[in-house]
C-alpha cells in the first residue's frame, strides 16, 4: 500500500518525455496471440497494467520478456485457451483474448470481469457481436466459455460507440471466414493504430478511423514488430498539472493531435499551448478560468480526462459545470477532493465545481486509476501536505509518475 506524500505550492518547469499508451499497448498484445511467432513490441510503458496483460499471455503458454520498454512476446507455444478470474477481476481489458483464443483455437475459457470502481460496465457488446459471428458463447460459473467455435463475417452495429468492443470484433474478423462490418465503432487511435498494426501484418481492413470498417478475414497473420504510441490521457495529465501550478511544461514524444480536445480545454481555462509536430508547450495561468465540459468518445473530450479536469476546475476563478456521458457515476474523487476543500456539488452525472482560491493538503484515498491522478494534481496545487494512499491504481497507468513530477519540479516522495 504505497502512499506518495506531495508538498503543494511549486509552479513546475520543464520537459518531461511521454510514455508509451496504456490503451493502445493491451489491444496490441492481444493481437499476438492470432500469429504464432516471435513478435516485438517496442515503447511499451512499464505498468501494473502492461504486467498483468503480459501474465494472462504466460498463463496461455506465451513467453513474454520486457527489456526496459521492449516486450517480445513469442506465441508458438500457447496451448492453454483459459484466463483466469484471478488475473481478469484486477484488469478488466484481459478480455481482449476471448476473441484471439476463438479465431485460433475455436474455444476460449475467459472470465468475465467483475465489477468496477466507478458502476456498471457490461461487456454485452462484445458477447453480441462475437455471437453474430458464430460463436455459440455461455456464461458457465462466471466464466465466458466457447467451443467448436468457426468465426464468419457478419454486420455488426454497436448501439453505443465501445472501444473494447470495438477491438474485440476487430480481432475476431480478421482471421474469420469472410467479411465483417462494424458500424459506429470507435475511432480513439488505440483502435485506429490496431487496425493499422493488424494491415501490416497481412490483414486486410477498409474504414480505419471512420465508424464504419470493413474487415475481409485472411488464412493467416504475420508476427508483430511495432512501436506503441504516445500515452495522449498522460500527455493530457502533464498539461493539466501546468494549468493547476501555474507552470510551464514541455511535453515530448507525443502526437498533439491525439489530446486536441483537452488541450483546447486548457487554453479555454486560460492556458498557452504551442503545438509542434512531436512536442507541446503548455504555460499555465495565474489562476484558471471556470470552463464547462462534457465528455465524447473520441475526438470528443475523454472521459479518462474528466476527473483531472475537475482537479483543475477546483481552483479556478468560478464556477464550471462537467458532465460525464460515458460512465455517468465516474465521480469516486469528488468526496476526496472536498476534504481537500474543493467545493462541487454532484447531480447525477454532473458536477457543479464553484472555484476555491487554494486548496489545502489532506490525507486522501485513491479510488481508481484517473481519480488517484486528479488527487495527485490537487495535491500539487494544494496548500501544504497531501498524502494520497492506495496508488497502486497510479502505478496501472502511469509509468514512474512521481519521478516524472520531481524533475520538473515538485516535491512529492512515494512512501513504501
Ligand atoms: C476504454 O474502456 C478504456 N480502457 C477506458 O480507459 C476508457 O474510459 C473507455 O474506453 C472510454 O473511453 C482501455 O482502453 C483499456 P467502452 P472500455 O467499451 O473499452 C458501454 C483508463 O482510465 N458499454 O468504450 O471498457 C460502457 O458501459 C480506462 O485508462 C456497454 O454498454 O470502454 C460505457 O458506458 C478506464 N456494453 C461505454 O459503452 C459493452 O459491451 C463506453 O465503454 C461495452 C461498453
Amino acid at each position: 500500500m504505497d502512499k506518495l506524500r506531495i508538498t503543494g505550492g511549486r509552479a513546475l518547469e520543464g520537459a518531461v518525455r511521454i510514455s508509451g499508451s496504456k490503451n493502445a499497448a493491451l489491444p496490441v498484445m492481444a493481437a499476438t496471440l492470432l500469429a504464432p511467432g516471435v513478435h516485438r513490441l517496442r515503447n511499451v510503458p512499464r505498468l501494473r497494467d502492461t504486467q498483468t496483460f503480459a501474465r494472462v499471455l504466460e498463463l496461455l503458454g506465451a513467453k513474454v520478456a520486457f527489456e526496459g520498454n521492449l516486450l517480445t512476446i513469442d506465441t508458438q507455444g500457447v496451448n492453454s485457451v483459459e484466463a483466469p478470474y484471478e488475473l481478469v477481476k484486477t484488469m478488466r481489458a484481459s478480455i481482449y483474448v476471448l476473441a484471439p483464443l476463438l479465431a485460433r483455437f475455436g474455444r476460449a475459457r475467459v472470465s468475465l470481469p467483475g465489477g468496477c470502481a466507478w458502476g456498471p460496465r457490461p461487456v454485452n457488446l462484445h458477447l453480441a457481436g462475437l455471437q453474430s459471428m458464430g460463436a455459440a458463447l455461455e456464461i458457465e460459473h462466471g466464466y465466458i466459455v466457447g467451443r467448436d467455435v468457426r468465426l464468419k463475417g457478419a454486420t455488426v452495429g454497436f448501439d453505443v460507440v465501445s472501444v473494447g468492443a470495438t477491438v474485440q470484433l476487430m480481432l475476431a474478423a480478421v482471421l474469420a471466414e469472410g467479411s465483417t462490418v462494424l458500424e459506429n465503432a470507435a475511432i480513439e487511435p488505440d483502435v485506429t493504430v490496431l487496425g493499422e498494426v493488424l494491415v501490416a501484418c497481412g490483414a486486410r481492413i477498409e474504414g480505419l478511423g471512420t465508424r464504419r470498417l470493413e474487415i475481409h478475414g485472411v488464412s493467416a497473420l504475420r508476427p508483430i514488430e511495432t512501436s506503441i504510441i504516445p500515452d495522449r490521457i498522460e500527455a493530457a495529465t502533464f498539461a493539466a498539472a501546468a494549468a493547476m501550478t501555474g507552470g510551464r511544461i514541455r511535453l515530448e514524444g507525443v502526437r498533439p493531435e491525439h489530446f486536441e480536445a483537452s488541450l483546447r480545454k486548457l487554453e479555454e481555462a486560460g492556458c498557452v499551448v504551442e503545438r509542434g509536430a512531436d512536442a507541446v508547450a503548455v504555460a499555465g495561468p495565474a489562476r484558471p478560468r471556470p470552463v464547462n465540459v462534457v465528455t465524447q468518445p473520441y475526438p470528443g473530450f475523454p472521459t479518462d480526462m474528466q476527473a483531472q479536469m475537475i482537479a483543475v476546475c477546483a481552483v479556478a476563478s468560478g464556477t464550471s459545470v462537467i458532465e460525464d456521458t460515458i460512465y455517468l457515476d465516474r465521480f469516486t474523487h469528488v468526496q476526496e477532493l472536498v476534504r481537500m476543500g474543493a467545493h462541487i456539488e454532484l447531480k447525477g452525472n454532473v458536477a457543479v465545481v464553484a472555484g476555491v482560491e487554494r486548496l489545502s493538503g489532506a490525507q486522501v484515498m485513491a479510488t481508481d486509476l484517473r481519480a488517484s491522478a486528479s488527487l495527485v494534481l490537487a495535491g500539487l496545487a494544494a496548500e501544504g501536505e497531501t498524502v494520497v494512499d492506495r496508488i497502486y491504481h497510479l502505478d496501472r497507468g502511469y509509468e514512474a509518475l512521481e519521478k516524472k513530477l520531481g524533475a520538473l519540479g515538485a516535491r512529492i516522495e512515494r512512501v513504501k
